[in-house]
């Protein structure tokens, strides 16, 4: 599927064809038991997903721990081999690409972890872990690469002269910045960026995701970007894809899935999403996920979320959700959802109430760290209302529950 559109907020940024289009994806782990290590099961982490990233934009991808964000980012980049389906990346399959194909190809694409910790050598200087991505794919040699790699510090707002420095010496924000580096010496046209700034200190938190925002405007990047929840990437997202136990249940731009979601999944987690005025956040209708997500080893029959689905629930429970798996649908322009009964999700205003009037400017630096300022903020004054309201408890505690 193909698409051109430019985004209103930013009309240098063009966004134009597929760049990665993902079809049928499954990814399924073994799980391996007795003495002879036989397979009893299946995680199914990720189960018959399709998808396309256009050239240019930044496509969100959202949902609770262990839903399969990470395994969809790896595959999407082939550092992870499909149990079935296809990934083509500009019309390539990746699957069936030599190892040296495979290697040249990698250049065009990169990733960025979530934790800066754990993802930088530990016995290597920043100058070797920027240099190592350079050598692999002969990029620059001698004297070359190291102005290659202060180039890189710079441009990722460190000092230049850090090279013979250990990731020890950094602290967590400078050390994503350093990840961001690697990941652009070769050049890359794509990144995942897997929850990157989801381990780091909230005040810094906007500076890293500011540079991710500058240099997507300046090198003109494509982006699969993961968060656990929908209120980060909301500013910095083109289209948002959610996710729900190995399965897309929702996907379109940031007006439809804010604004008007077609998925009880999506109308739950806006419920969780702060607002900066607590008028009206004890206004709000609100749902509360109840129960355990449940395994991916042994996912519900039918529609898997509808153990904890509030419309099943408000709809007598109807049969359809227990028996058939719903596919993902358009249920507007450029907007599909995954659920039998979205025009009734879409009617609703669960979730979203508090959401229409507030208007923001899409993938620019400055609405992506006004809006995460906006985030501390309100859960700021949603516990300070709390603390000042003697009747309405925790600052969690739902004033119109559904
Ligand atoms: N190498 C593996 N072997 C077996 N199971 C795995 C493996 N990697 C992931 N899983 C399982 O697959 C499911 C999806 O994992 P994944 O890491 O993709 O989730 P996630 O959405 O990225 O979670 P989080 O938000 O916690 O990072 C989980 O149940 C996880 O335990
Ligand atoms: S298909 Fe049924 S159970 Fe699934 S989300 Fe829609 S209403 Fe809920
Ligand atoms: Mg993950």
């Amino acid at each position: 599927m193909t698409a051109a559109a430019t985004d209103p907020a930013t009309p240098a940024r063009q966004i134009g064809e597929t760049l990665i289009d993902v079809d049928r994806l499954k990814v399924h782990f073994p799980i391996l038991s007795g003495i002879f290590q036989r397979e009893s099961g299946r995680v199914r982490a990720v189960d018959d997903i399709s998808f396309e990233i256009r050239k240019g934009e930044t496509l969100g991808l959202v949902g609770e721990s262990g839903c399969g964000k990470s395994t969809t980012g790896r595959a999407v980049i082939r550092l992870r081999n499909p149990t079935a389906g296809t990934v083509r990346f500009d019309g390539h399959d990746l699957m069936d690409l030599s190892r040296g194909e495979l290697r040249k190809m990698r250049r065009r694409m990169q990733i960025i972890f979530q934790d800066p910790y754990s993802s930088l050598n530990p016995r290597m200087t920043v100058g070797s872990i920027i240099s190592e991505p350079l050598e692999t794919h002969d990029l620059a040699a001698g004297k070359a690469r190291i102005e290659r790699v202060r180039e890189l510090l710079a441009l990722v707002g460190l000092n230049p002269n850090y090279t013979d420095r250990y990731p020890h010496e950094f602290s967590g924000g400078q050390r994503q910045r350093i990840g961001v580096a690697r990941a652009l010496a070769v050049e890359p046209e794509f990144i995942v960026c897997d929850e990157p700034i989801s381990a780091l200190d909230v005040s810094i938190q906007a500076q890293v995701l500011n540079l991710l925002v500058e240099l997507r405007e300046k090198f003109g990047l494509t982006y699969l970007f993961i968060a656990h929840d929908l209120s980060v990437v909301r500013h910095i997202s083109d289209r948002v894809a959610v996710m729900y136990l190995g399965k897309l249940v929702e996907l379109g731009p940031p007006s439809a899935i804010y604004d008007a979601p077609g998925h009880p999944y999506t109308r739950a987690l806006l419920s969780a999403v702060p607002i900066p005025d607590p008028k009206a956040e004890r206004r709000r209708k609100r749902v509360i996920l109840t129960g355990d997500v449940p395994s991916p080893a042994n996912p519900p029959d039918g529609c898997r979320f509808h153990p904890r689905c509030w419309l099943y629930e408000r709809l007598g429970r109807p049969e359809q959700c227990r028996t058939e798996d719903p596919e993902l649908r358009t249920v507007a322009t450029d907007h599909r959802a995954a659920c039998h009964f979205a025009e009734e999700a879409l009617q609703s205003d669960i979730g979203v109430a508090h959401m229409a009037t507030d208007k923001v400017r899409h993938g620019t630096p400055q609405s992506a760290t006004a809006g995460l300022a906006a985030e501390h903020a309100a859960e700021a004054s949603a516990a300070a209302a709390a603390l000042d309201d003697s009747g309405t408890g925790s600052p969690n505690e739902p004033s119109a529950e559904v």
